[in-house]
């Protein structure tokens, strides 16, 4: 904040998914964390690796500005159920954040909107700042069908769920067709849908401003191309898979994120 007005705050979110085991994560934490350094302005980053490696990772990350997100938990507190992990679970590691809702998820796993519902829930009771996601498949663009998938999703998802600040909550848009594929958006497109995800936002949680509640956009992200979504005011941040195992692409990233954010800074 400078002169009464507040900067817009861009969030860089690094999903590591599969692809590193414990010790890989540890180097790349620390790797993120010198990336940070000497930096006149800071995006928020939060790093999701694996469950296995939360804990180390949390030992390299706790004295630093860098938040730790889980890429998924259970929706139930505890009891039986093999192999699964929750909020309660995830706290007691330093996480504060976690990814509800991949497509990947959905998809390999079968979630349903009633099961991501039940883990935004989980997740709140937890105290676990929530990064949604949403977005169609290339079938249902190409039927002209995303924003009623996006719609049906957030409505599911979110409708009557009490939500105590805009701070628990991102919306993170990935079409499908574009997480891993190297296709993007025109940039157009995903801020036609971040207005059309604040609008429905607007409907379903009647008490929250959701000109606040932060919206991302990811699929295919790298550091050649962040700029150029980052610039925009209403994408307010990243959600980064594949290059952000990449500490050469997750440098230029925030690079990117810091050099709006200076912009931004100069102007005010
Ligand atoms: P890619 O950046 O590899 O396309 O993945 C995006 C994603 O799924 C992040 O959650």
């Amino acid at each position: 904040m400078a002169n009464g007005f507040v900067l817009n705050m861009k969030v860089i979110i690094a999903n590591w998914k599969m692809n590193v085991g414990v010790r890989e994560s540890v180097a790349l934490a620390r790797g993120t964390l010198l990336a940070l350094r000497g930096r006149r302005t800071l995006p928020e980053v939060i790093i999701c690796p694996s469950f296995i490696a939360l804990s180390e990772v949390h030992k390299v990350v706790a004295r630093s500005s860098v938040k730790l997100g889980a890429q998924n938990l259970f929706w139930e507190d505890h009891g039986a159920y093999t192999g699964e992990i929750s909020g309660r679970m995830l706290t007691e590691l330093g996480v504060s954040h976690v990814i509800i809702g991949h497509s990947e998820r959905r998809e390999y796993l079968g979630e349903t909107d009633e099961m991501i519902r039940n883990k935004v829930a989980q997740a709140l009771e937890n105290q676990l700042d929530v990064i949604l996601c949403v977005g169609e498949t290339a079938v249902e663009r190409k039927s002209g069908a995303q924003r009623e998938r996006v719609r049906t999703q957030l409505v599911h998802v979110l409708d009557g769920v009490h939500l105590k600040s805009h701070d628990r909550l991102m919306i993170a848009y990935e079409p499908v067709w574009a997480i891993g594929t190297g296709e993007i958006p025109e940039v157009a497109e995903i801020l036609a849908m971040n207005e059309f995800i604040r609008s429905i936002l607007s409907d379903v949680l009647p008490n929250m401003n959701a000109n606040k509640i932060r919206v991302l956009y990811g699929g295919s992200v790298e550091g050649n191309n962040a700029y150029s979504f980052l610039r925009e005011q209403t994408i307010d941040g990243l959600l980064v898979g594949g290059a952000s195992v990449k500490l050469n692409q997750l440098k230029e990233i925030i690079d990117a994120a810091s050099e709006v954010l200076d912009a931004q800074q100069t102007k005010v």
